[in-house]
């Protein structure tokens, strides 16, 4: 409650939807908590993704406490989903009343939350903004153009994303460049991190990680990736080949499961070389990203997290919103021939993978430069006494 001689709360309406979304709100939260009262979060989930593996276990893990809000809007096409969280949020912003509306990264949900709140006259504020593809085939990076367009204040993490906002008409006083919040779960949690050795252990495979070689890991779920069988069987041949000389670990992601099933390519990953996992918890996560020798993946988020453990990541895109990897982290892009796969592959194994250095700014202190740079720019705007 706000006080004649104190300054206003200001109460923020934190928006996540998906798995990516969860590990960048922990830090936000904690920060606001740390200037409470005169910042307090409410914390809405849309139910964008709803499996106990993609949700609660994150949770948990992060520390984060349960939604205030759930949606539950589940899955549907892009614009089912988008327009089923929109219709259900609306009503909920309105009884929160927030100050501002919080949004990261580049899901449905991001988007969905960041369109209501701007129609209804309330702040938005933009995690994660200015990253580009340049790649309209990617629901995320419609996503990413239209959100920023949506927001109020632009909170970057890396030095292109200012530029890119700037040639896109956003006003530099509105763009601030914090670093990497989810580098801040990162780097909180690496302490925790379970060892590949105790997920194959798990698993039924004790042994499966013992290799001279180390092990590689193996993520996708990008619909350009899995939906295309001929793609995904490519995908997984070439799995197998790095099977053949490194054990490799397979997350699934629940689209990519359904696909290879409705595509019938499991045999393909009945392999003695690679173990095949449910989704991963964030420390396990965390843990075979630490330990892998290379890294293959069409996750972004996975692209940053390998920089930032100066761990090899081999990308299965033709580009990335994360420049950054490239230029100075870990990060080379591959592709998703077989054979460019493979050569990047090898040259991992013979001694020639990129290690990089860390970016500026991706520190552990990102959550806590968006609280304050927020705080003030909040009561700036409602005219309170600092
Ligand atoms: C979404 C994001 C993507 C992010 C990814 C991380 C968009 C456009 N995409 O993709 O940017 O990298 O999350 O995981 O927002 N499903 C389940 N259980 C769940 C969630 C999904 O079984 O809890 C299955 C359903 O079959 C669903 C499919 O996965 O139709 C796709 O889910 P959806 O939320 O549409 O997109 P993702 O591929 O997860």
């Amino acid at each position: 409650m706000s006080h004649p001689s104190s300054p206003a709360a200001h109460r923020i309406l934190c928006v996540v939807g998906a798995r990516p979304n969860f590990m960048k709100m922990a830090p936000i939260i904690a920060a606001f908590d740390a200037l409470a009262p005169q910042l307090s979060a409410v914390l809405l989930h849309t139910g964008q993704h709803y499996d106990v593996a993609m949700n609660h276990q994150y949770f948990s893990a992060l520390g984060m406490r349960a939604p205030d809000i759930n949606l539950e809007v589940g899955s549907g096409s892009h614009a089912q989903q988008t327009a089923e969280v929109m219709r259900r949020f609306e009503p909920a912003m309105d009884e929160v009343k927030p100050s501002a509306v919080l949004v990261v990264g580049d899901v449905n949900s991001t988007l969905a939350c960041a369109l209501v709140a701007c129609k209804r006259g309330i702040p938005v504020v933009h995690v994660e903004a200015g990253l580009r593809s340049y790649d309209r085939t990617m629901p995320e990076e419609i996503n990413r153009v239209l959100t920023d367009q949506l927001s109020d204040l632009l909170f970057t993490t890396e030095s292109s994303a200012r530029e890119q906002l700037l040639r896109e008409g956003i006003e530099g006083d509105r763009i601030h460049f914090v670093g990497n919040v989810m580098i801040d779960t990162l780097l909180s949690n690496l302490d925790r991190a379970v060892p590949a050795s105790t997920v194959a252990a798990l698993a039924g495979r004790p042994h499966f990680t013992d290799n001279e070689q180390g092990y590689a890991l193996l993520t996708l779920h990008r619909p350009a990736n899995v939906d295309d069988p001929a793609i995904l069987r490519s995908l997984l041949e070439t799995a197998r080949l790095i099977g053949n000389r490194t054990p490799l670990l397979f997350p699934l992601h629940p689209r990519t499961r359904a696909m290879i099933e409705r595509a019938g390519l499991q045999s393909l990953i009945d392999h003695p070389g690679i173990l095949a996992l449910p989704p991963m918890g964030y420390l396990e996560m965390l843990g075979l990203m630490r330990g892998a020798r290379v890294v293959l993946t069409d996750s972004g988020g996975v692209q940053e997290e390998t920089t930032a453990l100066s761990v090899p990541c081999i990308t299965l895109r033709e580009n990335t919103e994360r420049p950054i990897t490239v230029e100075q982290g870990s990060n080379t892009i591959a592709g998703v021939e077989p054979s460019a796969i493979m050569a990047a592959y090898n040259k991992v194994l013979a001694g020639g993978g990129k290690t990089g250095r860390v970016p500026l700014f991706w520190d552990g202190q990102a959550a806590g430069r968006i609280a304050h740079i927020l705080l003030r720019w909040l009561q700036e705007r409602a005219g309170d006494q600092p």
